[in-house]
């Protein structure tokens, strides 16, 4: 090879390294909000979306952090225009999807939509395949701030370019997008997705069930490693004050999603909740769990006979741990923090993230208490006496 030929071999090499990623700084913490899937399935609508910001304005789930608000499938026309452009259901969205994202951003929050890497979304509506720097281009006219890209209906497609396709022209629009991949964890997304998304989803769907909440808890199990800040394993949204789980079953799903620094997307009727069940989506203390700065994913620290200790770092050397009783009957336990080999034989103030105080004097006193049938004991522990 000659110096000439040398020269711009090594300039191209250049340009390939140089290739824009996902725009960063975006989800330094797991991204907040609410999605429309889990309790409206296909029936999204402006007015459902514009209710819910107003509600989540007046029960203060937008200032306890839940702001980007997702149409998740089926809010588009059945075809595309003659110039194969995406359309929003005109009679679900008569405003069209900029003035509803005017209306969303004027409150503080932002704007997410959804589509599908196939040909169809699951829902059957038109997919992004072949579309995407124009649909791209879409989105970023319309206000779009979070974007969901799911993986039905896609043929023999390679699952890491395909993404990587959608996440170029998401940058090619100009417009600053998180990118959350959908693809189930069939890919292994945790591998590849870090540079190009800024949350993927490690399993198939969530249920408002305790037993697919304790599944999707046990995937989680070996992936903490991959996550940090601006890049997140996604659990899937939650389920917390959807029928089909308990008040206790909510309170553990939401403080477990925490643990595991997940994406926290509320996917209940947030203008018909409970008080306690809006108490739960806006504990702060478990939310700044969730979103500590250090950003590392939770631990199993040990499992037996269906109590389970998950630990989570913190930063300023601080930790979270969570006692589940995933049995089916009220259950004593001691949680001796001296014999804990992560907290390596250092002092902390212990306080429950559920009751909002100090427990005992200082980690040198264990606590004892029981936890009821699938609920929790969640605590934070700080550095000193
Ligand atoms: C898939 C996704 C869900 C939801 C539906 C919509 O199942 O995993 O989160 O987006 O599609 O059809």
């Amino acid at each position: 090879m000659n110096r000439l030929s040398r020269l711009l071999a090594l300039a191209a090499l250049g340009a390939c390294v140089a290739r824009a990623d996902k725009f960063e700084g975006l989800a330094l913490a797991p991204p907040m909000g609410w999605n429309t899937w889990n309790t409206f399935g296909v029936n999204c609508s402006e007015a459902l979306v514009r209710e819910t910001a107003d509600a989540m304005v007046a029960n203060g789930m937008r200032d306890a952090g839940y702001v980007y608000l997702v149409i998740d499938d089926a809010w588009s026309a059945r075809e595309r225009d003659s110039d194969g452009n995406l359309v929003a259901d005109p009679a679900k969205f008569p405003g069209g999807m900029k003035a509803l994202a005017d209306y969303l951003h004027e409150r503080g929050f932002r704007f997410g939509i959804y589509n599908c890497a196939g040909s169809k979304t699951c829902a059957g509506y038109p997919g992004g395949r072949g579309h995407e720097f124009q649909d791209a281009r879409t989105y970023a006219s319309w206000g779009v701030d979070y974007f969901k890209y799911d993986w039905c209906n896609r043929g023999t497609a390679n699952g890491p370019e395909t993404y990587r396709i959608m996440s170029d022209a998401l940058r090619a629009a100009g417009r600053p997008v998180v990118f959350s991949i959908c693809e189930w964890g069939e890919n292994k997304p945790w591998l590849w997705a870090a540079p190009v998304a800024h949350l993927w989803r490690t399993t198939g769907d969530i249920e408002p069930r305790f037993g697919r909440v304790m599944q999707i808890l046990d995937l989680q199990a070996g992936l903490g490693g991959y996550a940090g800040p601006g890049h997140w394993n996604d659990p899937d949204m939650l389920e917390v004050g959807n029928k089909g789980l308990t008040l206790a079953e909510s309170r553990a799903h939401f403080s477990l999603w925490c643990m595991l620094a997940a994406p926290l997307i509320a996917g209940n009727d947030v203008r018909r909740m409970t008080p306690e069940i809006r108490d739960i989506l806006t504990n702060r203390d478990a939310i700044a769990i969730d979103r500590d700065p250090l950003g590392r994913q939770g631990f199993r620290y040990r499992a037996d006979k269906g109590i389970e200790i998950w630990a989570k770092e913190l930063s300023n050397r601080e930790w979270a741990v969570c006692a589940l009783n995933g049995g089916d009957s009220r259950t004593s336990l001691t949680l001796d923090w001296g014999g804990m080999t992560f907290l390596k034989g250092a002092y902390y103030k212990v306080t429950d993230a559920w009751a909002h105080k100090g427990v005992g004097a200082n980690s040198s006193e264990a606590w004892a208490g029981a936890v009821d049938s699938h609920d929790v004991a969640l605590f934070r522990l700080k550095s000193g006496y």
